[in-house]
């Protein structure tokens, strides 16, 4: 289950073991100064992966940004439908783990490797990342709510839901404003390499969103979150999905 839950929970990214080992020898981030690392990786660069709702793109075609970003995105919908979805509670645990889990990694990810870029290379990339950062704070702090309930709670369905109207909306900005003003501003390698430190940050990220979690700097680094509580991450990988 365990080795299963691993795998699931890595169809995206890559085995934690690997990357936390990796990670601790090679800082990733750094504030104001962003060092993506560059590899010799030949894959070429994309443009619109045509990431509509309900459509995900195989993550090793995603090299933009942008679209990784995206693809996270369906991948959350697709969650909370799940949670809507199961019959049994015990499936309703295991997406609701699932849910939590990533949107607590996809949310650190772009408070650590995009917003930051935003801020560097948007023209009104500061106003922007701080709105950003203002609506994470309202999803994590719902988030914090949902992730201690039980299916069983007649609140449970109500705090998903809310929870999804407030990130949605989040979403569709992200989408429609924000990453197509980042990617008009930066190159096609750098984008790349932002997806690569992206996908990496994710590994790092605690399992437990806490609303009163530093989400700016000079918290915003690999030290930051390597003060997280990833002992308590082995606890979530235990109830994932089977057969996902
Ligand atoms: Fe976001
Ligand atoms: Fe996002």
């Amino acid at each position: 289950m365990y080795r299963q839950a691993i795998r699931n929970s890595t169809a995206v990214t890559q085995p934690v073991k690997h990357t936390l080992t990796s990670a601790f020898g090679r800082p990733l981030l750094a504030h104001n100064g962003i060092r993506f690392q560059s590899t010799t990786d030949t894959t070429t660069s994309t443009t619109s992966q045509g990431t509509q709702t309900g459509v995900k793109m195989p993550t090793d075609a995603i090299t933009r940004v942008s679209d990784r970003i995206k693809h996270d995105h369906r991948e959350l919908e697709e969650y909370y439908n799940k949670i809507k979805e199961a019959s049994r509670d015990d499936d309703k645990v295991r997406w609701q783990n699932q849910f939590v889990w990533e949107l607590a990694r996809h949310s650190i990810a772009e408070e650590l490797v995009v917003y930051p870029a935003m801020e560097k290379h948007v023209p009104d990339g500061v106003r922007m990342a701080e709105k950003d950062r203002s609506e994470h704070q309202q999803v994590k702090e719902k988030l914090y709510e949902f992730q201690s309930m039980g299916p069983a709670d007649p609140t449970f369905i109500p705090a998903i839901d809310s929870l999804w109207e407030t990130l949605a909306e989040h979403i569709r900005e992200e989408e429609k404003d924000d990453l197509p003003a980042l990617e008009r501003t930066i190159d096609a390698a750098l984008s790349e390499a932002m997806a690569r430190s992206f996908d990496r940050t994710k590994h790092f990220v605690p399992t437990r969103s806490h609303p009163a979690a530093p989400d700016r700097p000079p918290f915003e680094t690999a030290a930051g979150l390597l003060a997280a509580p990833l002992d308590k991450l082995m606890d979530v990988f235990r109830k994932f999905p089977e057969g996902t």
